[in-house]
């Protein structure tokens, strides 16, 4: 199968069209990567938290080429992508909502867990206890960073969060009417590959039962890694409600 299906090409146009939902996605890249290096130096051991076709484990590899990088993810098809495209890196099957889903990072801590646009997929419960097993997990003064969705607090703050749902749906359509891929033309592309056909019957298995509870917001994010044990927790960056967060173990 992968003698006929170019990957690296699908790595790319996946990631032309993840730019459309993170904006300054590759700068916000860089900047992961540049924090991670000035708290931890070359981290020994790095994770992409649901890494998807690991466009961040890729971009890792080539800034640390000493350290262990470990992808994480549920969706076969994304991962098989990451395999196939990703020199450098592990890719490893789990779902962050199980109970020792990081057993597959192997024995010991790690220095830096990266990830980016996907954790609003879990529910806020599903997010604390992530929370504390990554409070474990990662070594003391060792890093998390995640630039997603946090929506500001329909409860909180409730106008200001409904501007920011607004001025985030006005970025992504505005990326969209400038011509950049939206995320349902790219599965819509993937169907129409024959040799993804199996993959994707997976994905649609594992994925059958999401459930969607409310949406993760800020107040869940700083709580939930306040709880877990983090003695440092930030935003470094924000546009509407798209947020750079950091904690610190
Ligand atoms: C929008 S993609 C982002 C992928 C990658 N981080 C990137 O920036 O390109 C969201 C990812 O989260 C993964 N994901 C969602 N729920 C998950 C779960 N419960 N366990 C593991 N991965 C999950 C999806 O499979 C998908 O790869």
């Amino acid at each position: 199968m992968s003698q006929i299906v170019d990957w690296a090409g699908w790595l790319q146009r996946w990631d032309g069209q993840q730019a459309g939902y993170l904006p300054d996605r590759e700068e916000q890249f860089v900047l992961m990567l540049d924090i991670v290096a000035r708290l931890v130096g070359e981290p020994a051991r790095f994770v992409d938290l649901a890494c998807g076709p690991g466009s961040i484990s890729a971009r890792a590899a080539r800034t640390f080429p000493s350290a262990e990088i470990v992808g994480v993810d549920l969706d076969p098809f994304l991962l098989e992508i990451a395999r196939q495209s990703v020199p450098g890196a592990r890719f490893a099957e789990a779902d962050l909502r199980s109970d020792g889903w990081d057993d597959v990072l192997g024995e010991g801590q790690v220095d830096a867990v990266c990830s980016a646009t996907a954790l609003h997929w879990l529910d806020p419960a599903d997010l604390s206890t992530l929370a504390q097993t990554l409070a474990r997990r990662i070594r003391p003064g060792g890093v998390f960073l995640n630039a997603d969705t946090m929506r500001l607090g329909p409860t909180e703050v409730p106008r200001l969060d409904a501007l920011a749902v607004d001025l985030r749906n006005q970025i992504w359509s505005d990326s969209h009417a400038a011509g950049v891929e939206d995320w349902q033309t790219w599965w819509d592309a993937a169907a129409g590959e024959p040799a993804f056909t199996a993959l994707l019957a997976e994905r649609e298995r594992r994925f059958a039962d999401r459930h969607k509870g409310r949406d993760i917001t800020l107040p869940d994010t700083l709580e939930s890694f306040h709880k877990a044990g983090f003695t440092e927790v930030a935003i470094l960056g924000q546009v509407a409600d798209k947020h750079l967060f950091a904690a610190i173990c």
